[in-house]
């Protein structure tokens, strides 16, 4: 059912994110070329990293998200002056004025990235109060790691209430290096911790620290603050810690989990697209996977040109961290198998609870089995268009994916979760044709 125009220009008007819904219309073949935003999960942790730094950081490519939005409200609350302009932000930390009555407790619950800010705020003053972070639907989150390693570098962390409160020991009011091993590999433990030796007093290293690029795109902006870090994208960082850090400008890396879900995006409507700016190290399980069902992927420089053929078979994925395939583009990855020939195995290793899509897959006309944290995909179905409601973030977008496959027009709902981490996800696939309107009034789908 064609989206009328009225219904078009009415939503038009209206506020971005005050719309709630995405109404898709299905089967829509698409071609062109989609640009990369920053990276939302480089961002985050980099307005983060200016924390330490006693005068201003000037971020460039930064991402217009939600979560950029709250992250950007969390320092204003601490007094850092913020200076916006489009995808620049100018983060001006020469005065923090920190009082735990002006830390919002729920910004703190809803955004993880929030945390990451314990570290640099330790090591600047000595002691912070900061709210816990919130779990949230893909998981309980915890932040064992993050303490652990604070109090590994001499910081006495203890949970009081709501808040997490962290104060230096040593009588010299500074953190001390020290060899961390982490029992798992998490990127938030792993930035928290980085970022906290790049002040201490002596060397630190970590041992089975995550390797995401996110990492590595940190530790090459404190390097370029004038921190001295060596190893970070390896399992093994060595930190020796520095008595200040420098302002710098820096261009946040392009968004590699954007980028791969607008692979899938090809693959699951088998239209040609090309994606740039991306880094195509940064893809390389996700290309593997893609090449293995029976996508053509060819990179040059920056550009990836991906031809999916008519015909794609089912291939099996198991989340790992990286270098591994991405939890993030699991339950993308699970809507492109529920449309192609065969069954695939989806085993999810990273999160505990991160299968929610799967019921609203499954009302699509999707056969998947689930047993324990792994998916059974018996694909190729004709997948009809309905109404149906994300929890998070990556599976709002699977849904929307799997709603550009679907015959007839879906209403996807949960927006919220998408505008934390997409910029411009629907405007990017309309605009290589794609029909996807957001509206705020409930439409009816050609299924009801
Ligand atoms: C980051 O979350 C990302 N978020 C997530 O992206 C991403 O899915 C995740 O890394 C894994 O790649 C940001 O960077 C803001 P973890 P993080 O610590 O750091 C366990 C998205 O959609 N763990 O690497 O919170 C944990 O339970 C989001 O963009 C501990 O046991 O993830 C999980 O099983 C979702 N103790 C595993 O490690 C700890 O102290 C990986 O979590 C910390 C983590």
């Amino acid at each position: 059912m064609p989206i009328n125009n009225t219904e078009k220009q009415l939503t038009l008007n209206q506020d971005h994110l005050s719309s709630k819904y995405l109404q898709v219309l299905g089967s829509q073949g698409l071609s062109g070329h989609i640009r990369v935003s920053g990276a939302k999960n480089s961002a985050l942790v980099l307005m983060a990293a200016a924390l330490l730094a006693d005068r201003s950081v000037c971020l460039s490519n930064v991402p217009l998200l939600a979560d950029v939005e709250a992250m950007s409200k969390l320092l204003v609350s601490m007094g850092i002056e913020l200076r916006r302009n489009k995808n620049q932000l100018e983060i001006i930390t020469s005065s923090i004025n920190l009082s735990p009555k002006d830390l919002s407790c729920e910004v703190f619950h809803s955004l993880r990235a929030s945390f990451f800010c314990i570290g640099p705020l330790l090591a600047r003053l000595g002691e912070v109060k900061i709210p816990l972070p919130g779990g949230c639907k893909i998981g309980t989150r915890p932040i064992d790691e993050h303490i652990q390693g604070l109090r590994a570098l001499g910081a006495r962390v203890e949970i009081e209430n709501d808040y997490v409160v962290a104060k230096l020991i040593s009588p010299q009011k500074r953190l001390t290096g020290a060899q961390i091993r982490f029992n798992c590999k998490s990127v938030g433990a792993t930035e928290t911790i980085l970022m906290a030796a790049t002040l201490a007093k002596g060397m630190t290293i970590l041992e089975n620290a995550a390797q995401e690029p996110e990492i590595q795109d940190l530790a090459t902006m404190l390097n370029k603050m004038g921190a001295k870090i060596k190893g970070a994208g390896t399992s093994r960082i060595t930190i020796e810690g520095v008595d200040r850090l420098n302002g710098c400008s820096y261009m946040v890396m392009p968004d590699r989990i954007e980028a791969g879900t607008f692979l899938i995006a090809s693959a699951i409507t088998r239209s040609p697209l090309t994606i740039s700016p991306v880094i195509p190290e940064h893809l390389d399980t996700v290309i593997l996977k893609l090449q293995e069902c029976g996508c053509l992927i060819e990179c040059s420089g920056d550009t990836l040109s991906i031809i999916p053929r008519k015909n794609l078979q089912a291939v099996d994925i198991t989340t790992s961290p990286f270098p591994g395939f991405p939890t993030d583009l699991q339950a993308p990855f699970m809507a492109l198998m529920a449309t192609v020939k065969g069954t695939s195995k989806i085993e999810e290793t990273v999160f505990e609870n991160r299968m929610q899509h799967i019921g609203e897959f499954q009302r699509m006309g999707a056969k998947i089995l689930l047993e324990g944290n792994t998916a059974y995909v018996i694909g190729d179905n004709n997948l009809k268009a309905t109404s149906i409601a994300a929890g998070d973030l990556r599976s709002c977008a699977a849904m929307v994916l799997v709603s550009l496959a679907a015959n007839g027009t879906s209403v996807v709902q949960g927006l919220e979760h998408l505008d934390r981490g997409y910029e411009d996800f629907a405007e990017k696939l309309n605009a290589v044709g794609a029909n996807i309107l957001r509206t705020y009034s409930v439409p009816l789908t050609n299924h009801e």
